[in-house]
């Protein structure tokens, strides 16, 4: 076990956050980080007691940003938090991480990076300039399997690419959709605090990331599709997404969160001329390789079998599942590394964790996307 433990300082994940346990969980996962401190939410006597639930040293507790810079940095460097998680709703990513940036921390920032493409690129040229870690909660790229993905099409084993389908299906919007009201709660749906995109900015963002990630091809145009099902509802909740990538390799994403029944359903498959793989996030130990005439392969963590880089991603034997803790954990891992400079850590990552050229490429497949479907369902380039 290492003993030099990263201090890590969250923005957001307090009680009342979704995202929160998994951020706590991966960070203890691979035994990298110390907790330290944070503003929990933007209660501050609510984000008190819930550091003194975790057992936090409570002057680490602070009301707001600002107040949470001002006295980290007052800390001799042997002390002061050295990484910090932003798990705020998605508009408040840039403002945070730019300030964070500009202040000397390094950074895990939720998805989508920013709610504008220049507001990535600015971002992004901030945290080059500055040598800042940034690494970008795309959680999926973290699961052992998809890195086996990657790495089988790196190496060639289904040949030439020639068909891509990623659905991600889910269907808790339902409940609120019809009801005005109930609609104004939510506040994905909001476009000051979600940003331009609700649907395609929450989870069609991760089946992108993920083309780019297992295949390494870019997306370079898209036709889309997407639906707010009702006239007075500002953002999308469903949409496809036909594309062409480098090499003119055609795909599609399919999203939706009015996908009634649907929980997380994400599958990703992509078909080369020599085989197929198919990966299932409700069922993510499983990687199926397909080839013409023979029964399908399934391919599972932990085994000798796998690319060095899917069984580097593993904590257990064969046969005890992991899950998203543990692939947000492997991302954490990664960031790790590369914080503390390891022999191991490569400068471009090799896919060990997303960080701001992702979270750029993101922003250009959103803002494509909507002025595609804006304008009138044409092809248009990311
Ligand atoms: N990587 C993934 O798979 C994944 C999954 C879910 C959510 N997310 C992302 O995580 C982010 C948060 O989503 P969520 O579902 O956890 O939202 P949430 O509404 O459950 O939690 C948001 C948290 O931010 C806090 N907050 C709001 N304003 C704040 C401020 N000014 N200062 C400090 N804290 C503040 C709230 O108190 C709350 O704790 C979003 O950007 C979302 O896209 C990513």
């Amino acid at each position: 076990m290492k003993t030099d433990k990263i201090r890590l300082g969250f923005i957001g994940g307090g009680a009342n956050s979704f995202i929160g346990i998994a951020h706590r969980i991966a960070a203890y996962s691979g035994e990298r980080y110390q907790l330290t401190g944070g503003v929990w939410g933007s209660d501050f006597e609510k984000g008190k007691e819930f550091a003194r639930q975790l057992g936090l040293d409570a002057s680490r507790t602070y009301s707001n940003l600002d107040a949470f810079i001002e006295e980290e940095n007052r800390l001799p460097p042997s002390e002061r938090i050295e990484v910090v998680a932003i798990l705020t709703p998605n508009s408040l990513h840039y403002p945070m991480a730019k300030q964070l940036v500009t202040a000397g921390f390094h950074i895990i920032c939720e998805k989508p990076m920013t709610v504008t493409v220049e507001e990535a690129l600015e971002l992004a040229a901030l945290v080059r300039d500055k040598n800042t870690v940034f690494g970008l909660a795309h959680t999926y790229t973290g699961y052992p399997m998809v890195r086996q993905m990657r790495e089988m099409i790196t190496h060639g084993e289904i040949g030439k690419i020639q068909k891509i389908d990623v659905q991600y299906y889910q269907g808790w919007i339902n409940p609120f959709i019809h009801d005005a009201d109930k609609r104004s709660q939510v506040w994905r749906l909001d476009p000051d605090t979600a940003g331009q995109s609700c649907c395609m900015g929450d989870i069609g963002i991760h089946a992108f990331n993920l083309v780019e990630y297992t295949t390494g091809l870019q997306v370079e145009r898209v036709l889309a599709d997407i639906n707010t099902l009702y006239e007075d509802n500002p953002l999308d909740v469903d949409g496809t997404v036909l594309f062409r990538t480098t090499h003119d390799v055609r795909g599609l994403i399919r999203a939706s969160q009015i996908a009634t029944g649907e929980e997380n359903n994400l599958t990703l498959a992509v078909y080369g001329d020599q085989g197929g793989l198919k990966w299932e996030q409700e069922n993510p130990t499983a990687l199926y390789y397909l080839k013409e005439g023979e029964p399908a392969r399934i391919y599972k963590p932990g085994n000798d079998y796998n690319h060095d880089f899917a069984q580097q991603s593993t904590k257990m034997a064969p046969g005890h599942p992991e899950g998203i803790f543990d692939a947000l954990g492997n991302i954490y891992s990664g960031i790790a590394q590369a914080v503390r400079n390891e022999p191991g850590h490569q400068p471009d990552n090799k896919g060990a964790f997303p960080g701001v050229t992702e979270g750029v490429r993101g922003m250009q497949f959103i803002e494509a996307v909507l002025r595609s479907s804006r304008g009138g369902q044409v092809w248009v380039s990311l």
